[in-house]
């Protein structure tokens, strides 16, 4: 029996027809008499009939199971009035069997398909070619695999050119950590998988390609979070002759495109752009999330004499006091505002100070007492402060203040219900730093990667590299950073400049990427690109809170693959092959 359509694909214009269909039995009624079958593909469900009269096929359904692989052959008819099931296109309808073939047997499931209950991500993982047979997931790779022809087309119109690079190349320094791979030829010596293909895609610049893209695997050894996974995909591509408005405006017409075939929404581009320094200030966050407000205000300026030892004392310390307003908060109790001061804490602040609003310049709290009236007035004022509203501030140096600040406000929209799921709010922040000083290193380190060019400056030094902001752009999506990218250096004198202040002249950065500066001293055309995180796309399309819900195969929370068990130990002759060994005893099994 050869199948002649989908299970989901039948409709109420095929009453009447003969069909054989393939699929596995998704769930099933016995009614003595009549058993019915959901029957499930790829493309959906259709509900499969089997009479007591047609006896033969009757008695092999009775054997029937979850998940058993059959397939049937039988006549479309409508379903009985009062039977029909509107939230499937295959409701209307159902198949009357006439002959049945078993293909396979099922032994008995470790979790329900049919039915979604919440198990371990452990058990899903290690029987994720079960957990992949649900129907919403799916849909995800439905999505992924929509998004993903489009991303192509899309590129391929505008005149990108796909070119793959290695899987098998150098360890840079600067990055995250490396996933290194022995060689077998050289031995002692290391490959690594590439953290994302930016010097190469360069070099292709530098011979002269003009256009290049590729759907890039990625590979970093971090550790893993719901937006983070070991390797990842980016949608990769670099550009020559442009400057920043070029590379932005690409992406944002291939996102426009994405979006109205994934979902069928207009986009309005061109996006809203926001400073690196303004985002830190109004949302604590290079990558805010901007579909409800609650903005964080600075009261540095106004506070600083505050009769409040926190606050004057904080300012006298170098710090800021910033606060914010929570519509509605004073009827959280004081079991949720202390909460609140626990969850802060863990980023580092010595909790917080709050007001309830009272009416327009009255406001309640232990704190009320160390401010003027004139001070009560301008805070209520600047929050734009409401009756019944509550003000939360915190005063520290200004990383704490922010951080803290910003996951604050996330978690309380969340809680309140202000984040509106339906909106797709995307954001370029632009004129990020150049550089920032590590206190660890005791230098300056890229605040991107040391490639990307500084802006509208002719002399960088040391002395005026604070003050330098870059040519990059990241974009970001309802408080995801979505991807990120620049203008890079193409003249060898000022990456020899960069490379002087970031410390990376000596003879072992050479050895790393003199191949690049050495690429960028024969005719390097202007350039820059973008990196977009693939999987976080397509989370954020398909509203899954997790990338691995959009990811076949991925690793769990603790580096691990339950399906293939791996990583694993290797065979003692494979280690002498590569000339390794496993120092300590115990790891070795
Ligand atoms: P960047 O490191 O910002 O830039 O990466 C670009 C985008 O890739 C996604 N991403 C990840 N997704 C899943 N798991 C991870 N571990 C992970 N790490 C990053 C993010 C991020 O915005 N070469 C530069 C790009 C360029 O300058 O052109 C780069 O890789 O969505």
């Amino acid at each position: 029996m050869r199948r002649s359509s989908y299970c989901g694909d039948v409709r109420i214009s095929d009453v009447g027809k003969e069909f054989i269909l393939c699929g596995w039995v998704h769930s099933r009624r016995d009614h003595g008499s009549i058993i019915f079958i959901d029957l499930r593909d790829r493309e959906g469900i259709i509900q499969i009939v089997f009479q007591s009269k047609n006896e033969k096929t009757f008695k092999m359904a009775e054997s029937l199971r979850v998940e058993y692989v059959i397939s049937v052959r039988g006549l479309v008819r409508n379903r009985l009035e009062g039977t029909l099931n509107p939230n499937i296109p295959t409701g209307a309808i159902e198949l009357v069997v006439l002959e049945l073939n078993i293909l396979n047997t099922s032994i008995k499931l470790p979790f329900e398909i049919s039915n979604y209950i919440e198990i371990s991500e452990e058990l899903r993982l290690k029987y994720r070619y079960l957990d992949m047979r649900r129907p919403s997931f799916q849909k995800n790779f439905i999505i992924r695999h929509k998004i993903l022809k489009e991303v192509r087309n899309f590129l391929i119109e505008e005149g990108f050119i796909e070119i793959e690079t290695p899987f098998l190349t150098k360890s840079t320094p600067e990055g995250a950590r490396d996933f290194l791979v022995p060689s077998r030829f050289h031995l002692g010596n290391f490959f690594a998988l590439p953290q994302s293909p930016q010097l190469l895609k360069q070099i292709l610049m530098i011979a002269g390609f003009d256009k290049y893209y590729q759907i890039a695997r990625c590979f970093r050894d971090e550790d893993l979070r719901a937006d983070r996974q070991l390797e990842f995909t980016q949608v990769d591509l670099e550009m020559s002759f442009v400057e920043e408005d070029d590379v932005m405006d690409v992406v944002e017409r291939m996102l426009l495109r994405v979006f109205k075939i994934a979902l069928n929404i207009n986009l309005v581009v061109p996006f809203k752009r926001i400073s690196y320094s303004d985002a830190i200030l109004r949302y604590g966050s290079d990558k805010p999330d901007t579909r409800f407000g609650m903005e964080i205000v600075d009261f540095s300026c106004e506070l600083k004499n505050s009769n409040f030892s926190k606050f004057s004392l904080a300012i006298s310390k170098g710090g800021v006091i910033r606060g914010l307003c929570v519509p509605k908060g004073a009827d959280f109790s004081r079991v949720q505002i202390e909460t609140f001061i626990e969850f802060v804490e863990k980023y580092g602040a010595k909790g917080l100070s709050w007001m309830k609003i009272i009416d327009i310049c009255g406001a309640e709290s232990n704190i009320v007492k160390y401010f003027e009236e004139e001070d009560l007035k301008k805070i209520i004022f600047k929050l734009n402060a409401n009756p019944g509203d509550l003000i939360i501030f915190i005063a520290d140096k200004e990383k704490i203040v922010s951080q803290a600040l910003g996951a604050l406000r996330l978690k309380i929209g969340k809680k309140l219900g202000l984040v509106d799921k339906n909106r797709f709010n995307f954001l370029w922040v632009v004129d990020f730093p150049l550089m920032k000083w590590s206190e660890e290193g005791q230098r300056w380190k890229a605040f991107h990667h040391p490639f990307t060019s500084p802006k509208g400056v002719d002399s960088i030094n040391k002395e005026n590299i604070n003050n330098i902001k870059s040519k990059a752009y990241d974009v970001v999506l309802n408080g995801t950073e979505l991807g990120g990218g620049s203008i890079r250096i193409h003249r060898s004198d000022v990456q020899k400049k960069i490379f002087d202040i970031l410390d990376l002249s000596n003879e072992s950065s050479k050895e790393k990427f003199g191949f690049l500066f050495d690429a960028l001293m024969y005719g390097a055309p202007p350039h820059g690109g973008i990196a977009l995180g693939f999987d976080r796309l397509c989370a954020l399309i398909a509203g899954e809170e997790s990338i691995r819900e959009v990811i076949a195969f991925p690793k769990i929370q603790r580096a691990i693959d339950p399906l293939l068990n791996a990583p694993s130990v290797v065979s003692d002759e494979q280690l002498k092959e590569l000339n390794l060994s496993i120092l300590t005893k115990e790891l070795k099994n």
